[in-house]
């Protein structure tokens, strides 16, 4: 449904997005991941039509974003980072003007409007002038104009930034159940936000892509699909790294220093393994006293800054 290839954008002298490419299927939400200045924004202009790309290619629904900029345009609702909003307008008057624009029948706008100001919370506000909203609402409005002309595919960039807790709840939600039906790329810094929502992840860093993939799949990837984490005393770290690097499943075993003197290991096991029991076992017939012993989870988080702080980036395109 979204199709970037090799996609290059030049600013003068900064190359903001440098040889991009990935794909998006029908329905699934993508979480469009990086840092501040990694090209996240650019691109979207770029798949909006917006902006042209200096080199490679993007497809929108099937449209070149280039020469079929119009197709595109009908198809895909966009959230930029600041909403195209009217500050003069009242939210109905610019939900249905924008409505019109985007090619909704006269006659169906009105109940259009209706039903997206209800999925965004814009109810209430309807008689406001634009310039008179919190930013908050502003975003809201934002993202009914994105989605007035019930487009295939959409563009929303940083879409709960600026909202308060339980409107970004809210709009997580919405998000997620406008999936299936339509296909979505949206940027953020929060790791939380594509753990909630999105299926896939898209991580770029610096213009270039880092990784992409399934988020299950990014958290398990970088180092086996289990790392626990042991703390014992009675034993010096040396002896109980070659005792638990015997057990069967276990890939590398580290050692540091625990609370109070123990002795703190991480083990990491081997694809798939379940070292947990047989960790125990050891520890109580070694006879040695168990303080800790869990499993450490490698969040999404971890992985984000491996891949955004290394070279081990270029590695990781699966
Ligand atoms: N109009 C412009 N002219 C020149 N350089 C630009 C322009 N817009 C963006 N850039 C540069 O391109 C790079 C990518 O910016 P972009 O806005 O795409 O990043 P981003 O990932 O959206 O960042 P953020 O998380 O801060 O929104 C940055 O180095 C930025 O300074
Ligand atoms: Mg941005």
């Amino acid at each position: 449904m979204i199709k970037v290839e090799g996609l290059t954008k030049r600013y003068a002298r900064t190359v903001a997005v440098d040889n991009v490419s990935f794909e998006v299927t029908k329905g699934q939400i993508v979480g469009f991941l990086g840092p501040n200045g990694a090209g996240k924004t650019t691109t979207m202009r770029v798949l909006t039509g917006f902006l042209p790309a200096t080199e490679g290619r993007a497809e929108v629904a099937g449209y070149d974003v280039t020469t079929q900029s119009m197709e595109v345009k009908k198809r895909l609702g966009y959230l930029p980072e600041t909403p195209p909003l009217y500050p003069d307008m009242e939210v109905k008057e610019y939900l249905e003007f924008v409505g019109r624009l985007k090619g909704v029948p006269k006659s169906e706008v009105r109940q259009r409007v209706a039903e997206v100001s209800e999925r965004c919370s814009v109810g209430d506000v309807q008689t406001k002038l634009i310039s008179k909203l919190s930013k908050g609402y502003r975003q809201r409005v934002g993202l009914a104009q994105a989605i007035i002309h019930n487009p295939d595919v959409l563009i929303l960039d940083e879409p709960t930034s600026g909202l308060d807790p339980k409107q970004i709840i809210e709009t997580r939600d919405l998000i997620k159940s406008l999936a299936g039906n339509h296909t979505i790329i949206l940027s953020t810094h929060i790791l939380q936000e594509v753990e909630a929502t999105c299926e896939r992840v898209v991580i770029i860093n610096k213009g270039k892509l880092v990784a992409t993939d399934t988020v299950d799949n990014l958290t398990h990837r970088l180092r086996g699909s289990e790392a626990v984490l042991v703390e014992v005393s009675g034993v010096d770290a040396d002896a109980a790294r070659e005792r638990l690097a015997k057990i069967e499943g276990v890939a590398r075993v580290t050692t540091g220093e625990g609370k109070g003197g123990a002795v703190r290991l991480e083990v990491e096991t081997q694809q798939s393994q379940r070292v947990r029991p047989e960790i125990a076992r050891t520890v109580v017939q070694s006879g040695w006293q168990l303080h800790e012993l869990h499993a450490a989870a490698f969040s999404l988080e971890e992985v984000f800054i491996e891949l955004t702080s290394s070279q081990k980036a270029e590695q990781n395109n699966g």
